[in-house]
């Protein structure tokens, strides 16, 4: 383990844990990042995958006495951490009917992390189903991510991976923008921001800040501001004809020309996709 992480206080809570527990080594700096703000606050955290309950002695430690910590376990044996002061509930994470039980007994929570099966729909599932009980300020963490790229037990890659949903989720926040024209859906109403981490993402919940977006200006526009957005290609002739003969102010006929000709040409599109198709392959090198 590194030394900065074995300086942070979620490590300490780690490595003090009365239980066993077995964590991937990026979690840590990951987990302070997110979570910190919660500490010392009376939150409602859940957490799916119990095992043997080292994890919910962790985050008893990390979060302090004012929080509550629930765990959910398909294993039945997993209730015997009730002793020990957590709630646990037996059930299936893939199971709409455990979900609506779960939160009809425990109502809105804070915060919700996946640490059960890992599978496709057990991930998919947590979030789908968890989403309209968080509140406002809340997150759903999902670890163990890295599945969506794993063949064996995980039937991945798939259309129908884990991470293909969450990217979609990234598509639904984009409804918030004009330029797409979608109605909001239930997702882009309540997910304020998607964060990727290395097998582990995050959805941060906040219904207040998911408004439909629209542009704002601080002053009146100014008039001999021209765009550049297009000139890569012909730049240099276009800003010399509107130098020279002044013809691209705003409402001039030739800058309608000039636009037809320069922008939407598909050669343009081209040429940029040879481009970015090259960028694409050394990304993925
Ligand atoms: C990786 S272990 C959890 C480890 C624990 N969070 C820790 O760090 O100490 C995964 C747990 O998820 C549980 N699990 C697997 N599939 C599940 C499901 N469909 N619903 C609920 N729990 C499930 C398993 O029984 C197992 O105890």
């Amino acid at each position: 383990m590194d030394k900065n992480t074995k300086k942070l206080s979620i490590y300490k809570s780690f490595s003090n844990s009365e239980k066993y527990s077995i964590k991937w080594s990026n979690y840590f700096q990951v987990y302070e990042k997110i979570l910190s703000n919660y500490r010392n606050k009376k939150i409602k955290f859940v957490e799916i995958g119990v095992a043997n309950g080292g994890s919910l002695f962790m985050w008893r430690k990390y979060f302090g006495k004012k929080a509550k910590i629930i765990g959910i376990d398909l294993n039945p044996n997993a209730k015997k951490l009730e002793k020990n002061g957590f709630k646990i509930y037996i059930g299936n994470q893939s199971d709409r009917k455990f979900w609506d039980h779960f939160y009809k007994k425990e109502g809105k929570v804070d915060i919700i992390l996946d640490d059960g099966g890992h599978k496709n729909l057990q991930q998919i599932s947590t979030v789908h189903y968890s989403l309209p009980y968080i509140k406002d300020g809340g997150k759903i963490i999902v670890e163990d991510t890295g599945t969506s790229y794993v063949k064996k037990e995980f039937n991945n890659p798939s259309k129908y991976s884990f991470i293909n949903y969450a990217k979609n989720v990234v598509d639904n926040i984009h409804r918030r923008s004009p330029l797409l024209k979608k109605e909001l859906s239930f997702y882009s109403k309540k997910i304020f921001l998607v964060e990727f981490f290395e097998s582990i993402v995050v959805f941060s919940i906040d219904s207040k800040k998911c408004f439909e977006n629209k542009e704002v200006a601080n002053k009146a526009h100014n008039e001999w501001a021209i765009d550049y957005r297009h000139n890569d290609y012909f730049g240099n002739l276009k800003s010399k004809l509107d130098r020279k003969y002044g013809l691209l102010n705003k409402r001039s006929f030739f800058r309608k020309i000039i636009r037809k000709i320069f922008y939407r040409n598909f050669i343009f599109n081209l040429l940029d996709n040879i481009k970015i198709k090259k960028i694409f392959r050394d990304l993925n090198n």
